[in-house]
């Protein structure tokens, strides 16, 4: 049996790649780690939260002796390191979170790692999963790849960027077992709306104002989060020690344009005429530092690892606005702040 510990698997990505590990390796014992910050939320798991594979542990990875306590207890064999402060607007609001969970939080699972792992790092894996964020803003053209320098703006990225050089870092120096992959925006469902695509369809079908940073001409490569999930599976089980990939859609999209096709697929949802939901859109002040756009080039994930996106996105966004029309109750329990008390009400105790 090999146990794993998935950081941040109560969040958007963390709660796909938890779903699917419970699921298609019953031999795994996965335990989830998450603090249950604002973007943790246990519901996210309902459907295999009983499995006996599963288990849910409240912590915080800024509490280094609280790691090093559950290593030095549990034997881990590997580690897929998810959690992290993830919204660029809140790090721009206040970056402390970002440098406390995304930088000190990951060294101190790379200390424990080093410290437990000591004489069988041959045997152990940490997989760390990061953004293309890292490698900074590009102009019309060009794409990402695993050797572009980096070159982050927001402090989130800056966060996430030092995380991925003190994960080499640990690689280069002490010789643990590595991987790291840089993926593009994801969507899909359980994401939190804070971020575009479910921030816009909340708002949508509440007819309420769906803000649009600056012109919408920044362009992002979307990529659905199961697809994430695989590449992670894929990377995770075949990638050699210190490998790097990215992870994209191929899929790019400017944010007006996206919004302009989300408007459509809700008015045809929501029965409005067309053209009814495209009214609500709001040009407001752009996010300061604003990456003009990102674009993945992930021809090594998929001449190596042989793995490709699986959904177009016009498909894709219709599953998305539907998961978010069929579980109104998810989103009102976000909405409104129920979703902390899951927590109290299923595991305390247990
Ligand atoms: P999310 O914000 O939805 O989830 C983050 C999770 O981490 C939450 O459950 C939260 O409670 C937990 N967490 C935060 N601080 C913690 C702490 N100190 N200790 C323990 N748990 C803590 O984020 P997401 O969008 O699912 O992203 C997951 C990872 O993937 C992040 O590392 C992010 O940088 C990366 N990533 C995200 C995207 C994307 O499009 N969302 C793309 C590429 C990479
Ligand atoms: O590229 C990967 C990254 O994608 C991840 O590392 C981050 O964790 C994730 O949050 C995401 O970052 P973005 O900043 O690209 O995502 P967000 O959904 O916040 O914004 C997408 C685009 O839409 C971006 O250009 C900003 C714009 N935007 C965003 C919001 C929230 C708007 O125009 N209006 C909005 O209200």
């Amino acid at each position: 049996m090999k146990k794993i510990l998935i950081t941040g698997g109560a969040g958007f990505i963390g709660s796909h790649v938890v779903r699917r590990f419970v699921n298609n390796y019953p031999d795994y014992m996965i335990v989830n780690l998450d603090k249950l910050t604002y973007a943790g939320n246990l519901a996210n798991l309902t459907d295999i939260e009983d499995k006996p594979n599963y288990r849910f542990v409240k912590a915080d990875i800024t509490e280094a002796s609280v790691i090093n306590e559950l290593f030095n207890k549990e034997n881990f064999d590997a580690v897929i390191h998810l959690a992290a402060e993830s919204h660029v607007d809140r790090s721009i609001a206040d970056p402390t979170a970002f440098v406390m969970t995304n930088v000190i939080g990951t060294v101190n699972l790379l200390n424990a790692a080093r410290e437990y792992w000591k004489g069988s790092y041959d045997k152990k894996r940490f997989y760390h999963v990061s953004t293309d964020e890292v490698y900074g803003a590009l102009g019309e053209t060009g794409m990402f790849t695993e050797s572009t320098s980096y070159d982050p703006h927001s402090p989130y990225s800056a966060s996430k960027a030092a995380s991925d050089h003190f994960v080499r870092a640990y690689h280069d120096t002490y010789g643990l077992d590595i991987v790291v992959s840089n993926c593009s925006n994801n969507y899909g469902s359980h994401h939190f709306p804070e971020k575009l695509i479910p921030l816009a369809i909340n708002n949508i079908k509440n007819a309420q104002p769906v803000p649009v940073y600056g012109k919408g001409e920044n362009v992002r490569d979307w990529l659905w989060v199961e697809d994430h999930a695989r590449a992670i599976d894929v990377i995770f089980h075949q990638a050699k020690t210190g490998q790097t990939y990215n992870i994209g859609g191929h899929n790019e999209w400017k944010n007006i344009d996206l919004i302009h096709l989300l408007c459509k697929i809700m008015d045809n949802k929501l029965g409005r005429t067309e053209g009814e939901s495209a009214k609500l859109i709001t040009f407001v002040t752009d996010r300061a530092g604003h990456d003009l756009r990102y674009a993945i080039d992930s021809t090594k994930l998929q001449n190596e690892l042989n793995w490709v996106p699986s959904l177009q996105f016009e498909e894709g966004l219709e599953k998305t606005v539907e998961w978010y029309l069929e579980n109104e109750g998810w989103l009102s329990d976000v909405t409104s702040g129920n979703y902390q008390a899951y927590y109290e009400n299923q595991y305390e105790g247990r």
